[in-house]
């Protein structure tokens, strides 16, 4: 049984520091992608307050496709370049969004979710993945949940 459940008050360096130790050892020795995505997914939701949709898209061909995820049913497929996740597939960058109100282009597949942040996972320099967590907080990821999620992108790329 696994329980990495951490305490309600951990700070965030702390609490990225233990998600990211926590998934090194689930994805360790495993080479079934799927199975990394799944559990990430999981970790990232018992380890991450106040969010509704933790989860991975996948770059198929030239599109992203539904991966495992933690959440509502979502849209399956998002062209590069729509919305916050084709955003941060085309840019090759993380992309904080505080209102996803104001994004233009959004991709709204929960009606509640009022935050957003997507990392793209990069394997010799092309993007594999993106890494997207919903909130339904206004403005509820900042720098230290970007660097964390970004670390955690970069110990995933050789992994998913
Ligand atoms: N909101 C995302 C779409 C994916 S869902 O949030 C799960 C976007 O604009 O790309």
């Amino acid at each position: 049984m696994y329980d990495f459940r951490p305490a309600a008050e951990t700070a965030k360096p702390e609490l990225y520091h233990d998600l990211l130790q926590a998934a090194e050892a689930l994805t360790a020795g495993e080479p079934d992608s799927v199975a990394n995505m799944a559990n990430v997914a999981a970790l990232m939701w018992e380890f991450l307050p106040q969010v509704n949709w933790t989860g991975f898209y996948r770059m198929v061909e030239d599109e992203l496709v539904l991966g495992p995820f933690v959440g509502r049913p979502a849209c399956i497929r998002i062209p590069v370049g729509q919305g916050v996740c084709g955003a941060a597939a085309r840019d090759r960058t993380s992309q904080l969004v505080e209102d996803v109100h104001a994004f233009p282009g959004h991709i709204a597949c929960d009606g509640d979710t009022r935050s957003e942040l997507v990392v793209p996972v990069l394997r010799e320099g092309r993007v594999v993945a993106v890494i997207d967590l919903d909130s339904p907080e206004l403005a509820r990821f900042d720098a230290e949940d970007q660097a964390g999620i970004e670390a955690l992108a970069e110990m995933l790329s050789q992994r998913i």
